[in-house]
């Protein structure tokens, strides 16, 4: 049986179509930590900061288009003889745009919202989301978030992830930095479960030991050719 494959994204994809990562330069944004406009406390100390900040990230994908990486995945997605998932902590959209389908946003998603006062999620949203915004379903404003797993927040997909990193044959790791958790722990449980595990990233990261194989360099050139690679073994 062909192996399942498992790939988790990060920042660093992103990162060649013009997205900032989160660790790479100083990692502030108007002299706030990320962490600090991030979760839900800051949401209710200064939700006009934390609306400003995604909605100046939400307005940059306007600006930005999917990269060769986002491309080579879902052609190896379509030509992958075994099962696939995608597993991106990121909250752009270039692998939706790109095309890949068996994808999950595991930190939410910049063009989704929530109403906290109907309790609906992922509520398709383009343009700036204000304390004033009312709610697309519901009519109400003032309960409008950004559909953003914030710190202190539970990640998205845990149950079916985690199922199938638990059966993968290969696991490929692409420009995260290891430092968030759970997406940090998924190399320990694939290779537990005896998983080929490789990770791609411009630069060795904390957890690049838990790997058996690196591909050092830009996504935009080590995915294409390891999906090239992969394909030429593992084609249907
Ligand atoms: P980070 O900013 O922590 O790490 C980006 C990684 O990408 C680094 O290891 C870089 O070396 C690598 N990188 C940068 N440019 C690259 C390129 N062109 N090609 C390959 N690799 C490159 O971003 P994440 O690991 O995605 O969480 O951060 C994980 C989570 O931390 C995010 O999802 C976010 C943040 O807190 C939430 O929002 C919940």
């Amino acid at each position: 049986m062909a192996a399942s494959l498992v790939v988790l994204t990060g920042a660093g994809i992103s990162a060649e179509s013009g997205l900032p990562t989160f660790r790479d330069a100083n990692g502030l944004w108007e002299g706030h930590r990320f962490e600090e406009v991030a979760s839900p406390g800051a949401f209710s100390r200064d939700p006009h900061l934390v609306h400003r900040f995604y909605n100046m990230r939400r307005a940059a994908l306007d600006t930005v288009q999917p990269n060769a990486a986002h491309h080579a995945l879902v052609k190896l997605e379509e030509a992958w003889p075994g099962d696939f998932l995608l597993v991106t902590q990121n909250v752009d959209d270039l692998h939706d745009r790109a095309g890949s389908r068996q994808l999950r946003h595991m930190h939410g998603e910049l063009r989704h919202i929530q109403c906290l006062l109907c309790g609906t999620e992922g509520i398709p949203w383009a343009g700036d989301l204000g304390t004033e915004s009312p709610c697309p379903l519901c009519g109400k404003a003032g309960g409008l978030r950004p559909d953003i797993v914030w710190f202190g927040e539970m990640p998205r997909f845990l149950s079916e992830i985690m199922a199938r990193l638990g059966r993968a044959g290969l696991f490929i790791s692409i420009g995260t930095s290891g430092v968030v958790y759970p997406a940090a722990g998924f190399v320990a449980i694939a290779r537990d479960a005896g998983a080929r595990t490789l990770e791609v990233n411009l630069a060795e990261t904390g957890i690049s030991h838990s790997f058996r194989e690196h591909r050092i360099g830009p996504a935009t050139e080590q995915v294409p050719a390891l999906v090239e690679a992969l394909l030429k073994v593992h084609a249907r």
